[in-house]
């Protein structure tokens, strides 16, 4: 077996003490070694608090700086996670990538796809192994309706989460202290977490992307929240409505809201093929299709056309993408990994077309121009607060 490989993670907060915790069961199986912490906030830096997320990890022994750049310069690292608010990165992919060090980015990368391309470009100058933060893609129903739809043609995809503004969780960022919302939760501002579809959106959108491939263009409207019902820095719409066109030619619809006083969330995910339709339920994945000899002389009973597809999710899907990072880097093969940043940059562009589509009152936004073209240049910049 190869030596350990030596990992960092920048941002020990909700998703990166996710991260660390898988890392040091890699650790325990003699994949990784972890040697250095880098968080803008000493306070998530103490041994107490990490051992708290991560119980038996020998946080004294490993660096641990608030100087994340020393941290990317100190030729410590093999590979690094970087798990911060997307708003608030400040060249840290770049200078890693540079360094020579292969990257876990969180998605959704960068707010900003002047940024995200300047991350994708000097990855790819690099010659790195690179992924980003769609561990929904090793979730084995997700994995059971890639395998049951790659020899169909779907047509439609639709996703629906109603989620109450009041589920979003408190944040490990002092956002306070760095002109964020009072209370820690960045992702019901708009400024620091794009809003909900690029924040949230992202996942199924990319869960359709690795379903039947890339997103072509993008139509969205959103129906937004009046400075007097905004508390807290919560200035998120109140619901978003997004289509999404897909080279295959399907469409993904996809309707999300963020209401308050609900306290109840509503979800619902299909996958419509031309002879048939998937659901997704937590406990169990379902195709209704008949298969009998056709045209039928009865109509079918409601039974003879359920197939369940796979029950609920058996994978540690934080811990596969871990797993799968680390042995792509060890074995220098991009291939091992689901998702590469160069692959994950339609994902990014496909959420944030909904947001540069309903700005322009719901006018279809084609990803190729939305790239490239002098007229979109101004929603391309990032915009520094
Ligand atoms: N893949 C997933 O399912 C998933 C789930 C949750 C969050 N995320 C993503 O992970 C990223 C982090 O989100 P989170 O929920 O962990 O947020 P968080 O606020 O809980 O944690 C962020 C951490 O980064 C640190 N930090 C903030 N600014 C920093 C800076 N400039 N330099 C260094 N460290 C800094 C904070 O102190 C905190 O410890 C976001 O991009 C988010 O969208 C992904």
């Amino acid at each position: 077996m190869s030596s350990p490989l030596r990992i960092g993670v920048i941002g020990l907060g909700q998703r990166g003490l996710q991260h660390l915790a898988a890392l040091w069961q890699l650790q325990q199986e003699g994949a990784v070694e972890i040697v250095a912490l880098g968080d803008a906030f000493p306070a998530n830096l103490t041994p107490e608090k990490l051992n708290q997320y991560v119980p038996g990890l020998p946080a004294e022994s490993i660096e641990r700086t608030t100087n994340t750049q020393s941290l990317i310069n100190a030729d410590l690292l093999d590979a690094l996670y970087i798990a911060i608010p997307p708003n608030v990165h400040k060249g840290e992919v770049v200078a890693a990538a540079q360094a020579g060090i292969h990257l876990f980015v969180e998605k959704p990368m960068s707010l900003f796809l002047d940024e995200a391309l300047e991350m994708e470009n000097a990855i790819r100058d690099a010659g790195i192994i690179s992924t980003v933060g769609f561990q929904q893609r090793y979730d084995s129903q997700h994995e059971a309706l890639h395998d049951f739809v790659a020899d169909k043609q779907v047509v439609m995809a639709c996703y629906t989460l109603h989620a109450p503004i009041e589920a979003h969780s408190v944040k490990h960022t002092f956002t306070e202290t760095v002109g964020g919302p009072g209370n820690r939760v960045w992702t019901a501002n708009r400024a620091w977490s794009g809003g909900t579809v690029v924040e949230a959106g992202i996942h199924p959108l990319d869960l359709w992307r690795y379903w039947f491939g890339d997103v072509e263009w993008v139509q969205a409207q959103y129906i937004q929240r009046p400075p007097a019902e905004i508390f807290d820095g919560a200035d998120n719409p109140y619901a978003y409505s997004a289509n999404f066109g897909f080279a295959n030619g399907a469409v993904g619809v996809m309707t999300l809201s963020r209401l308050r006083r609900v306290f109840a969330s509503h979800g619902d995910h299909q996958v419509l093929w031309n002879e048939g339709r998937v659901a997704l339920e937590r406990e169990a994945l379902t195709a209704y299709h008949y298969d009998g000899d056709y045209p039928p002389a009865q109509r079918p009973e409601a039974e003879a056309v359920r197939h369940p597809l796979h029950g609920p999710n058996t994978n540690n899907t934080t811990y596969e993408i871990a797993a799968a990072f680390v042995r792509a880097v060890q074995e220098n093969r991009q291939e091992l990994v689901r998702s590469s940043f160069t692959d994950a940059m339609n994902s990014l562009a496909a959420v944030i077309a909904a947001n540069v589509s309903d700005e322009l009152g719901g006018a279809r936004v084609e990803i190729a121009e939305l790239m490239i073209s002098e007229k979109y240049a101004p929603q391309r910049k990032k915009i520094v607060g």
